[in-house]
């Protein structure tokens, strides 16, 4: 239950389709014009499209693949600001926003608003982004799905605000894409950075930046190089998406990437979402019953609305949540992640940040509901000895 850290299991078919490329194909994409290299560059334009298709881009040619979430948020957010712009973000952000903007403030002189959620559900009000927005804001980077409560920010109302300000939307996709239906065009996204190793259930080490088209030009590089194209000059192309990806690519990722994703496709996400709302349905029902569960804390949205399969918790008696994970994970065979889940402000935004944050359940496309309702039943066990022990 730690498919928020990376989704675990993969669907069988992506490790056959990488060990057919090391085994089979195992060239350098772009790089020499023989028959191995060619098919290299086909499967890795071939997982654009799978991708493209799936959050409905415009162009497969403006899907970006990056080393991961963090790296394609470093790479919009060094591309699109310059000294003296402004930036908005919000307080449930996590390190990978939060940190490459305080470190711009400090090199470029960067100012940003980050912007104060619901401290019970963690919902920002669009309104209260909307009334930050100045003649310099030059950005707007907002959390989809809370890597720490779940919630579900209303992005396509935010998105709609950027777009009359012209302002570019980045969305941090790093819990919900895969998991909820994610439209680019419809929810005015601009640029959409996602890990290919969680909700798309490919490998460690691939992700993407999809940029809307004619946003890029809007963009600096954030690192030049080889291409394997127009390499008779010695400045970064300006073609798409090799200006964005000078070395050479991780393509066994990319296979596994693809073939993770033409498993979405076919099972659709709209199905896997449904598949998710019942887990949470389950979690809720589980968490809800107080009786059963003395002394135990979750927090984000109290209902299916507004929130993805990310539960955290506290439990009356574990001043430390780890001591909870290592408990349940002993005892129970039940995998979860405790700490501040590199989201110091969310935790502040819910008063956890100074007793060493949550324990927190993740959800992923495999889990059953049965094993959600054993979770609920484990937890119930724990909370009623430490609802004794601390009786006592
Ligand atoms: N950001 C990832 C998590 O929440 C790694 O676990």
């Amino acid at each position: 239950m730690d498919n928020a850290a990376t989704s675990f299991p993969k669907p069988p078919a992506v490790i056959g389709a990488m060990s057919r490329f090391a085994t089979q194909v195992g060239a350098s994409p772009g790089r020499g014009a023989y028959a191995q290299a060619q098919e290299a560059g086909q499967l890795l334009h071939q997982c654009r499209e799978r991708i493209n298709t799936l959050i409905h881009g415009e162009n497969p040619e403006h899907v970006v693949f990056t080393l991961n979430t963090t790296d394609a948020l470093n790479m919009a957010i060094r591309g699109l600001v310059q000294p003296g712009d402004h930036v908005i973000t919000t307080w449930l952000d996590h390190n990978s926003v939060l940190r490459p903007l305080n470190a711009l403030i400090d090199q470029i002189g960067l100012e940003q608003t980050r912007v104060p959620c619901d401290p019970r559900t963690g919902l920002v009000d669009p309104d209260d982004i909307a009334k930050t927005i100045t003649p310099r804001t030059k950005l707007i980077a907002v959390v989809h799905g809370s890597n720490v409560t779940g919630t579900l920010q209303p992005i396509a109302e935010i998105g709609r605000i950027a777009r009359q300000h012209d302002i570019p939307l980045l969305v941090d996709a790093a819990q919900t894409v895969g998991h909820v239906p994610i439209d680019v065009q419809a929810d005015c996204i601009d640029l959409l950075a996602f890990p290919g190793h969680k909700g798309l259930l490919g490998p460690l080490g691939t992700g993407g930046l999809y940029i809307r088209p004619g946003v890029e030009k809007r963009m600096q590089t954030y690192r030049e190089g080889g291409t394997g194209s127009a390499s008779d000059s010695d400045t970064q192309p300006t073609f798409m998406p090799d200006r964005f990806e000078p070395g050479s690519h991780n393509a066994i990722g990319i296979v596994g990437l693809s073939e993770a994703v033409a498993w979405i496709l076919d099972q659709t996400v709209q199905k896997l979402w449904r598949h998710e709302q019942s887990l949470i349905r389950a979690m809720i029902a589980g968490l809800s019953d107080t009786g059963q569960m003395p002394g135990l804390t979750y927090y984000g949205p109290q209902g299916v609305k507004d929130r993805c399969g990310v539960f955290s918790v506290r439990v009356e008696g574990f001043n430390d949540p780890q001591a909870l994970s290592d408990l349940l994970e002993r005892e129970y065979g039940i995998l979860t992640r405790s700490g501040i889940h590199c989201a110091p402000l969310a935790h502040k935004t819910f008063g956890t940040h100074a007793l060493g944050g949550m324990t927190r359940f993740s959800f992923g496309p495999f889990l059953t509901v049965q094993e959600v309702q054993y979770a609920c039943d484990a937890l119930g066990q724990v909370c009623h000895k430490h609802a004794v022990a601390v009786g006592a």
